[in-house]
């Protein structure tokens, strides 16, 4: 705990940048804490039977990837709250890692895992590359993103428009899974556009199981990739969980996670119940990281806990120290945590101490102190 992400940054991506430059054999070095995780490849598979793996097991339940938000200092405080889920990391596109060289967009702190990174893209040569970067790195799982209807995403063929393309995807995933050990897996919605689901997801998914994924997550619904924007595609098209659960039928030796408008552990419960895989939850767990985080050891990987949301700031504190010891900013980290109290006593106080204090210039732990000290007067209250 507490090793400044540089640390790690420096360590791997020093060996990344080797292969870089001279195009041959990758020389890893990744940290001690990793290298475990680098031989946990997922999705052993005999017959219907998926066989978990210490990726898959924790696929039971995953933070979704989200842009802006799921980046490395976010995924710190969900492991803190959770020990056994599934993280994902943003989006990092192939072409920023392979033609970019933006290899500091593969940093993360080997507390993560098990850690899942997600790409974009369509090139099947480029997103091996970008694979083998991240499994170097010391990823567990490699992710392909079909299902992110941006703009910009659309505009490079990457996201939701691979829906249409169901047999690029195979040709992409198959690529990747030639690339690494590591499991590759998919992240995709029901649909696009005037596309009829019943068709076309059981057609994708045919395509990527005949290419070698194992494991997918579906976003139970459509995403219109004309007229409306990214936001209004994660609530306006409804969401049809009935569909995901008839493809695990369809389906039984696929693990298949669901994902879209999950908003606490009950839901979670019943779909996993239903006979779905994993869940993934995005904006929930984001917002109320406690909620949805604080108790999910227990109640989806049985597997005891007990720890507070106050322990967790006490916790954060020696990475923020580190955080900006290494020339980061207070809000960096605090952005993430001011949903921690959400729902309970001092909540309000502990947001508004947070989203003042750390953006003043200098600000350091004094002002995580200060609000936690708030959040527990207003307890005692
Ligand atoms: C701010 C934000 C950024 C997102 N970025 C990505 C992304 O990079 N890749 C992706 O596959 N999905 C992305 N999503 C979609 C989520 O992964 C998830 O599918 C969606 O929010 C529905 O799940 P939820 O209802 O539990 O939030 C993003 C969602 C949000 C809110």
């Amino acid at each position: 705990m507490g090793i400044a992400l540089s640390y790690v940054h420096a360590v791997y991506v020093t060996s990344v940048r080797e292969w870089t430059a001279d195009q041959g054999v990758l020389h890893p070095v990744p940290p001690d804490s990793t290298r475990h995780f680098l031989t946990a490849t997922g999705g052993a598979q005999t017959g219907d039977q998926i066989v978990p793996t210490p990726v898959t097991h924790a696929a039971r339940l995953s933070v979704a990837p989200m842009m802006d938000w799921t980046d490395a200092r976010c995924r710190y405080l969900h492991r803190l709250i959770s020990r056994e889920t599934l993280l994902y990391t943003e989006m990092v596109t192939a072409p920023a890692l392979v033609r970019g060289g933006a290899l500091h967009l593969l940093e993360y702190h080997p507390e993560e895992h098990p850690v899942a990174l997600q790409l974009g893209g369509s090139d099947p040569v480029e997103l091996a590359q970008a694979a083998k970067l991240g499994a170097q790195a010391g990823y567990d799982e490699i992710n392909l993103n079909c299902g992110c209807p941006s703009d910009r995403v659309q505009s490079g063929t990457f996201g939701a428009v691979l829906m249409k393309h169901p047999e690029l995807v195979a040709d992409c995933v198959a690529a990747m899974g030639e690339a690494v050990d590591v499991e590759v897996t998919v992240k995709c919605r029901i649909g696009v556009d005037d596309q009829d689901p019943e068709v076309v997801l059981p057609e994708f998914l045919t395509r990527i199981d005949a290419a070698g994924v194992k494991r997918v997550t579906i976003h139970a619904r459509k995403a219109w990739l004309q007229g409306l924007s990214p936001k209004e595609n994660r609530d306006v098209p409804p969401l049809d969980y009935d569909l995901v659960k008839r493809m695990k039928q369809q389906f039984p030796h696929l693990h298949i996670s669901i994902n879209g408008g999950i908003a606490d552990l009950d839901t979670a419960e019943a779909l996993l119940n239903s006979g779905l895989d994993g869940v993934m939850i995005g904006r929930a767990a984001y917002h109320q990281p406690w909620d949805i985080l604080g108790t999910a050891d227990a109640r989806i990987f049985g597997v005891a806990g007990e720890q507070n949301a106050e322990d967790i700031v006490r916790q954060m504190l020696p990475f923020i120290e580190a955080h900006i010891e290494d020339g980061g900013k207070l809000h960096q980290v605090t952005r993430h945590m001011l949903g921690l109290f959400a729902g309970r006593p001092g909540a309000r106080r502990w947001r508004q101490i947070l989203s003042t204090g750390a953006t003043r210039k200098g600000a350091g732990t004094d002002v995580v102190e200060e609000a936690l000290g708030a959040v527990t007067t207003e307890q005692a209250a």
